[in-house]
């Protein structure tokens, strides 16, 4: 449906995350006409800028991050009017609180986003200030980035500071994994294909694999991504909750508190992770000088100039203790400066236990690729075709999204940014998720940091450490890139 023209603030306006993906998607969005004439996207950050050099260095991000089929200057000029600026430092009462008022709208009513891309630290300050000096409305509500914390107890801390000021049905936890179509799409496939419906569950499948593999470094993220590392960047959040997706129940509806149940009980049923199972089935590692794509590249440490604990490499086995999951493995694994950037689930199901043909079949294989080459692909056994005796040979189906339907691949964030303003929370993340993800995963950090299991290296385009081939290892099961040989 048409949206109402809205305001639309985004603490940390001049961040990397606003130019690379914030303000690329609204441009989109607006191609699509769903920025009426009338809206307001005001970038604040402490930086002084006036609104002219905010524009430029808009469209200087739009010209960068923009495909080239959907850049158009003109509609870019025109996009850029509707963008404003305003210097202000959310964290204090005494900031240019006045300047805000005066870009925004009256209106009770009237959508009113503030979107915090910036330190979680600052969410409760900037929610407080805004609190105090009259900007919360009934049409008012706040957009969450990730990271919310560092462990549990900082999360809570940050959600209870956000509660004082916002009612939990206007906080939106942004995931940018669950605005990503293909992600969806495990519930379509699920639960709308009755052939998968019916061998969703150990007794035909043998593991799930979730890969989120990229091959850029840390870069100029080094700061924050030294505090924070793979297991918080990725897992605690995108990956936990691809992982939930795949294995919850079928919720009672598509209301968003019945999606969020059902993930809850999955967060909830994971077998709690001890040092025991920190030891046999977590690895995690820092890259090592390499190359990627022909190009030499330095180590992690390299590249920080100190030393340091952080891990760019995560891979861990996980248990959903749910009858639907008994003796199923669930992987899941995520890297800086791997071999190529891709992002997967990759289902393996169990050997057929069939005596009839000569020689062992190999699995069946499903592989949603998330990004990039959004789509499908479903290797199963046929007979080989030259050979006169039942010998099998494996054939793979393969469907791509953007060729099938012959549309662009939205990025997740065109969604999500749009969501908010609907008031629609079905991709967002429920106070209790975040909890219970945290709980879930602290303790492997803390065993981490007691060193109870050790730092592993891999080289810079590769695909990870050996140790990580050893643990899938003891359970019969290997990493889908050495899964031609299986
Ligand atoms: C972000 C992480 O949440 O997700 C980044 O902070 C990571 O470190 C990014 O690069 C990956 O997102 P995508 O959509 O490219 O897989």
């Amino acid at each position: 449906p048409q949206v109402e023209p809205f305001d639309y603030v985004i603490f940390g306006g001049t961040g990397d995350l606003a130019m690379r993906k914030l303000l690329p998607a609204f441009y989109h969005r607006f191609l699509d006409g769903d920025v009426p004439d009338g809206c307001r996207i005001v970038g604040t950050a402490r930086a002084q800028l006036d609104r002219a050099g905010y524009q430029a260095r808009i469209h200087d991000a739009l010209k960068q991050f923009v495909d080239h089929a959907s850049y158009d200057e003109k509609r870019v000029r025109k996009f850029l009017e509707c963008v404003f600026y305003l210097s202000l430092d959310g964290s204090r009462a005494d900031s240019d609180w006045d300047g805000l008022s005066g870009l925004l709208e009256g209106g009770e009513d009237r959508v009113r986003v503030f979107y915090f891309a910036t330190a979680p630290r600052l969410y409760e300050p900037a929610c407080a200030n805004l609190h105090e000096k009259g900007f919360v409305t009934a049409g008012s509500r706040v957009v969450l980035e990730k990271p919310i914390g560092t462990d549990l107890a900082s999360a809570e801390e940050i959600n209870a500071g956000v509660a004082r000021y916002f009612d939990e049905k206007h906080i939106f936890r942004i995931d940018h994994y669950l605005g990503k179509e293909t992600v969806q799409d495990v519930l379509a496939l699920r639960f709308a294909n009755p052939v998968f419906e019916a061998v969703w569950s150990g007794e035909y499948i043998q593991s799930i694999q979730i890969t989120a593999a990229e091959t850029v470094g840390v870069e100029a993220r080094a700061a924050y991504y030294d505090t924070s590392g793979a297991t918080r960047d990725m897992v605690q959040n995108h990956l936990l909750q691809v992982l939930c997706l795949c294995a919850m129940e079928a919720p009672k509806s598509l209301e968003a508190d019945d999606v969020r149940d059902a993930k809850v009980a999955v967060l909830k049923a994971l077998h709690p992770m001890t040092d025991e199972s920190v030891r046999s089935d977590t690895v995690r590692a820092q890259y090592q000088k390499g190359e990627i794509a022909g190009h030499a590249v330095p180590g992690y440490l390299e590249e920080l100039g100190h030393p340091s604990h952080t891990e760019t490499y995560v891979a861990l086995r996980a248990e959903v203790e749910t009858p639907r999951w008994k003796d199923v493995s669930f992987y899941i694994r995520t890297a800086k400066r791997m071999k190529a950037k891709t992002s997967e689930i990759v289902v393996t199901f169990r050997a057929s236990s069939s005596q009839l043909f000569p020689g062992a079949s190999r699995p069946n294989i499903l592989v949603i690729r998330v990004q990039p080459d959004e789509g499908l692909s479903y290797r199963l056994s046929v007979k080989d075709p030259q050979d006169d005796t039942f010998t099998l040979r494996s054939a793979e189906m393969n469907v791509g999204f953007p060729q099938q339907f012959g549309v662009r691949y939205p990025d997740s964030y065109e969604r999500l940014l749009l969501d908010a303003v609907r008031g629609n929370p079905i991709l967002f993340i429920r106070r209790d998720e975040v909890e219970a993800a945290w709980r879930w995963i602290g303790p492997v950090l803390d065993a981490w940091a007691r060193d109870v299991a050790p730092m592993s290296s891999y080289v810079a385009g590769s695909w990870g450490p050996d140790e990580a081939t050893r643990m899938l290892d003891l359970h019969g099961d290997v990493w889908h890139e050495a899964m031609d040989d299986m």
